[in-house]
């Protein structure tokens, strides 16, 4: 395949790609984005991906100036002119180019529309078959995780201490030891025999594979409760995973250095990864 991005209507190599310095994506992080993951050279819940696209934009009070049905044609084209089959797709909007100032600005300036694609890695998704050991951590994030904002920033300090400290990924505690999820995925914890998840707030992302991840619940007739666990219960949960479309389900063996259930995937998780695999096939085939 080859890598390329869409800038306002132009194609390119994505090495080529450049963004205006005054854009405020860079000087304010005042933007949003998404990524999709693409299987088959079909993006995967694409519609699910743009409609959380908008309603990040109305949480900003960014007016996107591209319909869903437009932004879902420019990324099929993409990924077909890029010859993309197992991949991601990268979309980002930002409020525009303009001289800095806080505020907003004018109307006549137009948002900076980016998209890009780029073939599945081993570092992207990294090797976690096996399981994956995670770190708790203060979520010092703000109040509106909800929204896919490209304000970041402390999601990377907490993915880069994971790592400082030998583990997959940092698990975010709020005040009272309420965990919302992880540095770029969802979090599921088998306690006392309940699948659970913190219920849709402002205080987490509203995943797309958390989603599809409860559709196959469902379908399973598994019992779940979208109510939110402490870190206390972390602990003595006997399976725990993480959901996000590039890595799928993640399953957490260790947390903090204690070993969850035995240490080694759960039955509940396998099935899930066979299960979403299965999702996913599906998908293709439609
Ligand atoms: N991140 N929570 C956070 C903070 C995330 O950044 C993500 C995804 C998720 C999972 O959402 P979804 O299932 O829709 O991918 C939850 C993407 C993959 C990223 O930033 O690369």
């Amino acid at each position: 395949m080859r890598e390329l991005a869409w800038i306002n209507g132009k194609t390119m190599a994505l090495a080529d790609a450049c963004i205006p310095l005054e854009d405020r994506g860079f000087f304010f992080g005042d933007g949003i984005y998404e990524v999709c993951r693409i299987y088959e050279a079909k993006p995967f819940y694409l519609q699910e991906h743009l409609q959380r696209l908008q309603d990040s934009a109305a949480e900003i009070l960014l007016a996107l100036p591209f319909s869903s049905a437009e932004l879902a044609n420019i990324a099929l084209d993409l990924i077909r002119e890029a010859d993309c089959r197992e991949g991601w797709l990268y979309l980002q909007v930002t409020r525009g180019t303009a001289p800095r100032t806080h505020a907003f600005p004018p109307a006549h300036v137009k948002p900076t529309l980016v998209l890009f694609v780029r073939p599945i890695t081993p570092d992207r998704v990294g090797d976690t078959a096996g399981g994956a050991a995670c770190i708790t951590i203060p979520d010092t994030r703000w109040l509106h995780c909800n929204v896919k904002t490209i304000n970041l920033l402390p999601n990377l300090l907490a993915k880069e201490k994971a790592k400082q400290a030998g583990a997959y990924d940092a698990i975010f505690y709020r005040p009272g030891g309420v965990i919302s999820e992880a540095s770029a995925s969802n979090i599921f914890a088998l306690i006392d025999g309940t699948v659970r998840t913190h219920p849709l707030s402002n205080l987490i992302l509203p995943g797309i594979t958390r989603r599809v991840v409860l559709k196959i619940m469902e379908r399973l007739s598994l019992d779940y409760d979208e109510r939110a666990f402490t870190v206390d219960e972390l602990k003595v949960a006997t399976e725990v995973w993480l959901t996000a479309s590039v890595s799928e389900i993640v399953p957490v063996t260790s947390v903090d250095g204690k070993p969850v259930g035995d240490g080694a995937p759960g039955e509940l998780v396998k099935r899930l990864i066979e299960e979403y695999g299965k999702v996913v096939r599906q998908y293709c085939r439609d």
